[in-house]
């Protein structure tokens, strides 16, 4: 006999009952770094300060000539794109399973999403990106997704083979590795991450992108930079220097308490990855072996930086049970932190991506509308996905017991719920 279910008026298997995942971590260090920051300067025009020390840092964390900070990661991937000089009706092949921001942008740009497949990890499909390479095509796209790298080495060889550019969303992935090098490393034209409050590295608001290509870097420069810091930094014999004061007319710039609150984080950013992956490691090895669950397929040689551990349910396993319905059980359980993500799903879902046009009038007659039931297993990966915070306080080792403990028994007693 199962024991009797939460949700059926059973006992509570996680007993705290609250959410234990609070992102970020706030201490004394910083507050003390916000407000040094604070009577320092709250605005800063050019690359000095705590923005030439956060840039300097990441570069050199990513083995990158330049950074640019700009004010959230969906500017970053703009900048990106605006950067690599994308026109009007170029071609850029995109995950169709990823936040939408990764690929929005390009509608700003004037480029035409080309959407691709995911595999069993949840990032792009590399055949596929493949098979999409048209004559109009100049650039792939690949998100990390929930930390997991994606397949660096095939995609930088398929592009370099195809003459295209290779960026990278590194907004789940802060210090992930494949084969010992950092995600938004060598391997790509340009990598753009998010320093949006729930990412490992946050300043509540942010953003940052990472090149070699001294064009890129200053061409994103001038879309959200303007004056001083374009000034200073386009050389003067470039083309594009006399635009410096006006740049082209955004202002896209991180805000100076963001990013000293960034720079203290990033002093733990190892010391996260290695708690992260030690649970992640206890995780895998758990729920790998329940029914009705898959862990997280990490490729070989690859270390994520689990922003979170997303499994995969298997309905057919457990008589059909669906997946809301299991979940609505874990959440009786006192399982409060496992979510079904909702707004990360195939862009093939939204109006965006079925009616581009609709918004963007002026977009190429070529710009695919999108339609349910195109992306076959990225509809399953999205619609089968229970994601969990994967924690980072030594002392959490409890909560993860009894997270496995709920789920064991939510998995034991699932025929309850039928
Ligand atoms: C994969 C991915 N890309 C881009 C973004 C956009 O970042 P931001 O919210 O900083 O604009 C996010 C944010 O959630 C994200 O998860």
């Amino acid at each position: 006999m199962s024991e009797q279910l939460a949700l059926l008026g059973g006992n509570r298997a996680v007993t705290h009952g609250q959410p234990r995942f609070v992102w970020p971590i706030l201490t004394d260090a910083t507050d003390r770094a916000v407000l040094r920051q604070m009577r320092d300067t709250i605005s800063i025009y050019d690359r000095s300060g705590v923005f030439a020390r956060f840039e300097d840092a990441w570069s050199a964390r990513h083995k990158r000539s330049r950074s640019l900070l700009t004010n959230s990661g969906t500017s970053a991937l703009h900048s990106v794109y605006v950067g690599a000089d994308l026109k009007r009706g170029d071609q850029v092949i995109a995950p169709a399973y990823t936040f939408h921001a990764t690929v929005s942008p390009l509608f700003q740009a004037g480029a035409v999403p080309v959407l691709a497949d995911c595999d069993a990890t949840g990032n792009i499909d590399c055949d596929h990106v493949e098979a999409l390479i048209g004559s109009r095509t100049r650039a792939v796209v690949v998100t990390h997704m929930w930390g997991v790298p994606a397949d660096m080495p095939r995609l930088s060889s398929i592009c370099a083979r195809h003459g295209l550019m290779l960026f990278e969303d590194c907004s789940h992935a802060h210090g992930a590795t494949y084969g010992g090098n950092p995600v938004g490393g060598k391997d790509s034209t340009a990598a753009a991450w998010s320093l949006q409050g729930q990412k490992i590295i946050t300043g509540g608001e942010g953003g940052i992108l990472s090149t070699d290509d001294d064009r890129l870097y200053h061409r994103a420069t001038l879309f959200g930079h303007y004056n001083k810091r374009c000034v200073k930094e386009i050389p003067r014999d470039s083309d594009l220097q006399r635009f410096a004061v006006t740049g082209m007319g955004l202002k896209l710039r991180a805000h100076p308490l963001a990013i000293a609150m960034a720079e203290e984080q990033l002093g733990h950013l190892d010391g996260w990855l290695r708690e992260k992956r030690r649970f992640a490691r206890i995780m895998s090895e758990r729920f790998g072996k329940l029914r009705g669950l898959r862990a997280p397929v990490v490729p070989e040689g690859c270390d994520p930086a689990w922003y979170a551990f997303v499994l995969q349910y298997q309905p057919e396993e457990l008589d059909g049970l669906p997946v809301e319905r299991f979940h609505a059980a874990l959440l009786a359980e006192g399982a409060v932190e496992a979510d079904l993500p909702g707004s990360t799903c195939p862009l093939s879902w939204f109006p965006l991506y079925q009616e581009p046009h609709q918004l963007f009038p002026d977009a190429v007659p070529e710009q695919p509308c999108y339609k349910r039931g195109q992306f076959p297993t990225a509809e399953r990966f999205s619609s089968n996905a229970i994601k969990l915070p994967v924690w980072v306080n030594p002392e959490d080792g409890e909560v993860v017991e009894q997270y496995i403990a709920a789920f064991e028994k939510v998995v034991g007693g699932y025929k309850q719920l039928l």
